[in-house]
């Protein structure tokens, strides 16, 4: 006779041992660097702002298996330690004591070395996913400084993917630190959360990766004539003027970036020409160059061109906090 299904037993069965996070991207609205910092990492100043384009992250927990597991859609990936990815679930497998195989699939849809914090998502979407999953109750601050150590983008990731994701339940969600846009500071990791801005966003890539140490590093050479002012833009964005947000998207790494690789100036011009944008801009340290729309159609017509040229070519939308999937 089989046993009786007792309550215990049916709560097991019905554990989730799954879990899909949106890993979005970012851009950035603007990128200062005010100096060098004693651990050689670059000091900026930076407003970012997570999108709506973004990839599937699904974690899985294989009871009576060890080790942790990577795959991706994108061959040319690393499956191993080198994925950052694979370094936020050893992390959270040694901080949490996690016994099970961690078996994590990626559904990339973000270009990679673009400027977009598409690994750093991914790194975001473990963290959040594992301390979910598992019930491991930390605190949205609490993964912040274990992200930190994976990378600086992880971060904004953090908060961004805590402010989007419902299921993760309200401690997670409503945290002072979680939400959609955010002015950056020191390596990138000290964030104040802003109110966002609604726009339609065309991203369009050049066909190169851009290496952020080897950005940095030119950079250092660069006299810069043009700087963001943030306070400035971050009067914009309360205000939702954009004269002020155009005015301060500026992005410090733009020319060294157009310096090296000719593609991505005329990626610029290309989609300035196009016109109908509030402001065009390059994100992170690049090469991918976004612009911002209020009307769908604009953004549309500058899509259209663009994906002709270059396919790795997005429209989606700035993410608007209170948005729930
Ligand atoms: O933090 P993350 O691992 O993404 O940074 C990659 C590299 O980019 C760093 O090792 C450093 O060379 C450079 N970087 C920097 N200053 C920053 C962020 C990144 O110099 N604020």
């Amino acid at each position: 006779m089989p046993a009786p299904f007792t309550l215990k037993k049916l709560e097991k069965t019905m554990k989730p041992n799954i879990i899909t996070m949106k890993s979005f991207a970012k851009i950035n609205l603007s990128l200062d660097v005010l100096g060098k910092l004693p651990d050689g990492y670059h000091e900026v100043e930076m407003v970012l702002h997570q999108i709506e384009l973004y990839d599937d992250v699904s974690i899985r927990l294989i009871p009576d298996e060890k080790g942790i597991e990577v795959s991706t859609n994108r061959k040319y990936l690393p499956r191993d330690q080198r994925n950052i990815a694979y370094q936020a679930a050893d992390l959270m497998r040694e901080v949490g004591g996690i016994r099970e195989k961690i078996r994590i699939d990626i559904k990339k849809r973000i270009p990679v070395t673009a400027g977009l914090g598409g690994g750093s998502g991914n790194a975001a979407s473990v963290l959040l996913g594992l301390n979910h999953l598992l019930g491991m109750k930390m605190s949205l601050e609490q993964l912040m400084t274990h992200g930190e150590k994976l990378g600086s983008d992880v971060v904004f990731s953090l908060m961004g993917q805590a402010a989007s994701h419902d299921f993760l339940g309200d401690e997670i969600r409503r945290d002072p630190k979680a939400g959609i846009c955010a002015l950056a500071k020191g390596r990138g990791t000290q964030l104040s959360p802003l109110q966002g801005i609604k726009a339609y966003v065309v991203l369009t890539k050049p066909p190169v990766g851009c290496s952020t140490p080897e950005i940095y590093k030119l950079f250092d050479k660069e006299i810069v004539e043009t700087r963001p002012n943030n306070q400035e833009l971050i009067d914009g964005l309360r205000k939702k003027n954009w004269d002020l947000i155009s005015k301060n998207m500026v992005n410090v790494l733009e020319n060294v970036v157009f310096k090296r690789y000719a593609i991505a100036m005329y990626t610029k011009s290309k989609v300035i020409s196009l016109g109908g944008a509030q402001g065009i801009l390059m994100s992170g340290s690049g090469p991918t160059i976004y612009g911002l729309y209020l009307e769908e159609e604009e953004a549309r017509k500058t899509y259209k061109i663009m994906k002709n040229e270059l396919r790795e070519t997005f429209l989606t939308q700035t993410s608007v906090l209170g948005y729930s999937i």
